[in-house]
């Protein structure tokens, strides 16, 4: 008996030290310890002994059944270790590796623009004020000393949401509605997005942007609009800048103008950018027509102002040299990381 049990215990000893996992060691101590384990079955047949001798060997059966367990619960430990670290191991992150880089996005050259321009404005004074996108006819037009059936209306090809609800044509409503709220003086810029029912091609767009800039006050007279588009025409495509005022006409000003820059790649002797003129045309302004600040609830007596207005895209285009508008709106990165 008593060799059996020798015999049992180094069996059970070996196995437990040759199990690779824990499932195995599962089925070691069921073989072992379990209710029809051998160790059971040993101590089972301790009738089969000698009385006198039960309780020793019944002792020596005890031992050998906690030292197995003893055995058990130390492999498993390992077993469990092995197992966490061969985890940790496989789940760690190598803090070394040098980070992916993440794109970039890139301000768009029309931001850059409005940026440069919203800085000069704001150098001299002016507020920079939005107005809405989606417009009343009164204010697109009406206000504007554009009455129904007006020639100019033909001229901007009008989105309208309902005969009295449009798209904005163009950024001068934000005048009127700053001439309604607002007592002068009035000095304000006006950038944002306007609408007209254009063809896409190389200078149009369903879809572009203007920037409005009105001043209202008292004795403010067309040499001031002049000296303020000149400085501005400085700072923007450079000190050698000339400006030219062509006679135009606007209903919303009187008199009206439109203001050529000389060209800034020839310098104003003539080339293909400015198609041999020497000048390129970048705005319209005038000076306020008395009846648009009588409407909006200025008093034409007291007060007068001047009003201009420029296409961004038309500013952008000229600063980076890009000769087709389309370029502005599809967004290419490769195109765009250029600005
Ligand atoms: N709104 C005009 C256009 O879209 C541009 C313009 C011209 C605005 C003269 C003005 C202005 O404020 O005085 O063609």
């Amino acid at each position: 008996m008593k060799e059996k049990l020798q015999t049992l215990k180094e069996a059970a000893l070996s196995q437990i030290n040759a199990a690779g996992g824990l499932e195995k060691l599962n089925e070691i101590r069921v073989a072992f310890l379990g209710k029809k384990g051998e160790i059971t079955s040993v101590l089972k047949s301790l009738k089969e002994i000698a009385p006198q001798e039960r309780p020793a060997f019944g002792q020596l059966v005890n031992d050998a059944r906690s030292m197995i367990e003893e055995k058990l619960e130390e492999k498993k430990r390992t077993l469990e270790k092995k197992l966490r670290e061969e985890k940790m191991k496989a789940e760690t992150i190598d803090v070394t590796l040098p980070a992916r880089k993440p794109m970039l996005g890139h301000r768009h050259p029309n931001t850059i623009a409005l940026e440069e321009v919203e800085r000069i404005f704001v150098g001299m004074g002016y507020e920079v004020v939005e107005g809405p996108e989606i417009e009343y006819d009164y204010y697109n037009f009406e206000a504007l000393n554009i009455p129904k059936n007006h020639p100019a209306r033909d001229e901007q090809d009008t989105f309208y949401i309902t005969d009295s609800i449009l798209l904005r044509t163009q950024t001068s409503p934000v005048q009127v509605r700053v001439m309604e709220q607002k007592k002068p003086p009035i000095r304000i810029i006006a950038p944002g997005r306007v609408f007209r029912s254009d063809e896409v091609d190389a200078t149009h767009s369903p879809s572009f942007h203007q920037i409005e800039g009105l001043v209202i006050d008292k004795n403010i007279t067309f040499a001031d609009l002049k000296g303020t588009l000149a400085q501005i025409a400085k700072e923007l495509f450079g000190q050698e800048t000339k400006v030219k005022f062509r006679p135009h006409h606007f209903p919303f000003t009187e008199p009206s103008a439109e203001v050529d820059v000389t060209c800034f790649k020839c310098g104003g002797s003539g080339c293909r950018f400015c198609k041999g003129s020497g000048w390129i045309e970048i705005l319209g302004c005038g000076m306020v027509h008395p009846k648009v600040l009588e409407m909006s609830g200025i008093d034409p007596k007291e007060y007068s102002g001047f009003a201009f207005g420029v296409g961004l895209e038309r500013i952008a285009l000229l600063k980076y040299e890009i000769d087709d508008m389309r370029l502005l709106y599809e967004n290419d990165t490769r195109f765009l990381k250029q600005f």
